[in-house]
């Protein structure tokens, strides 16, 4: 297995904040709001009145239900409580999805760059992993040939994510119709991770679940953590056909039981968003988008198309000369800007960066600001 990258520059910039150096932080996945206050209250009042116990493996009716309405309203898809298991977080329903699915010898498709847990935890199920790649080139959109010709007798699972961590890329329609027309003519199940659904700048959300006859072979993966701003509440959930939640199920029994009750109850508040909370966090996600990606335009060798969801810039830096690895180094050292070498992602990632736009507005200009000055290190190289 592997870890995650960000964790690493993570510990160093808070390093340097003690050693008295201003850092702006733009390298980790977090978003910098907090829940809907309807949904504090709800986790209050849930552990008041003694929602604490032992619940059901998995997850209340209520929530599971909840999550039916939900999914019906923001992507128009038609799914029954029993296809619906919650769990700690969406890389715990990620994770119980794979083992349930995953057997050794398997082979597993997942994108390059991505979220490095996949081929990871793929590898350590003694599964090989198979990056495809989302190349700049393709405007990060799968390459449906390279995907084909990767698939062997042993291809088992394709894992994707849209909008992409790191990308920011949603999917189009003939990607997503590709991809389920391989999946049904080579007999795959479709992992699709959904945990930035709702943090799209434009157009309606298309899962691979809404495509014919792509229900009985496509496992969701969503949480609150992103869409909802509750990282640390650690709940997520699976969507999938009644037999693979029948399998993760066991596999939540044979481990940790339940997610916490309180938790979840306070979860259908925030699916309900009574103050539109989404929306205007999304909106202000977009806000940030549009500033950041402009001025990382104008450093000079840096390029970075805009990105359709999540909350990233992916930034090619090959133009400056230098490493990523390089550029990360000075941005952190000498600027007091965290962001991540891009191979933390994949070897695609090799000439990229990765900066997460969880600062507020004033912070990501005064990044952008530092930066600009900063490069004149790598103009010299250049010119030299
Ligand atoms: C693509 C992707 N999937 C899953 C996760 C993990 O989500 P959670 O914190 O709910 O476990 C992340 C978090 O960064 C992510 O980027």
């Amino acid at each position: 297995m592997n870890g995650e990258g960000a964790l690493a520059v993570f510990s160093r910039a808070k390093e340097l904040e003690k050693q008295g150096r201003s850092i702006i932080h733009l390298e980790l996945g977090e978003p910098d709001f907090h829940p809907a206050s309807p949904v504090v209250d709800a986790v209050r009042s849930a552990v008041a009145s003694g929602r604490d116990r032992y619940c059901a493996t998995r997850g209340i009716p209520a929530l599971r239900e909840e999550i039916t309405i939900y999914l019906k309203r923001t992507r128009r898809i038609d799914v029954r409580p029993e296809e619906v298991l919650v769990a700690p977080g969406c890389k715990m329903a990620l994770s119980l999805a794979m083992m349930a699915l995953i057997e050794p010898g398997d082979e597993v498709l997942y994108p390059d760059p991505g979220f490095p847990i996949y081929p990871s935890f793929t590898r350590s199920l003694g599964a090989k992993a198979v990056p495809f790649a989302l190349s700049e080139k393709n405007k990060f959109q799968p390459d449906l040939g390279e995907i084909a010709s990767k698939i062997t007798p042993q291809t088992s699972v394709l894992i994707f994510n849209s909008p992409n961590n790191p990308t920011g890329t949603v999917f189009d329609e003939k990607a997503l119709q590709g991809l389920a027309d391989l999946a049904k003519k080579h007999d795959l199940w479709l992992l699709s991770d959904e945990i930035y659904a709702r943090i799209l700048f434009g157009g309606e959300y298309l899962s691979p679940w809404a495509l014919p006859g792509m229900a009985e072979r496509t496992i969701i993966i969503d949480g609150f953590s992103k869409s909802f701003a509750m990282t640390g509440w650690r709940l997520g959930y699976g969507v999938a056909p009644r037999r693979v939640i029948d399998a993760m199920d066991l596999l939540v029994l044979n481990t940790f039981t339940c997610a916490a009750e309180f938790t979840q109850v306070a979860a259908i508040e925030a699916l309900r968003d009574s103050t539109d909370a989404v929306d205007a966090m999304t909106a202000e996600y977009r806000k940030r988008r549009d500033l950041f990606v402009a001025g990382l335009n104008k450093i000079p060798g840096f390029r970075c198309q805009s990105p359709d969801g999540a909350f990233y810039a992916w930034v090619n830096i090959e133009d400056t000369g230098s490493s990523a690895e390089e550029i990360q180094k000075i941005l952190l050292e000498e600027a007091g800007v965290a962001a991540i070498a891009g191979a933390a992602f994949g070897s695609e990632g090799k000439n990229f960066l990765r900066f997460s736009l969880v600062s507020a507005r004033n912070l990501l200009e005064e990044a952008l600001e530092r930066m600009n000055r900063i490069s004149i290190k790598w103009r010299v190289a250049v010119v030299k």
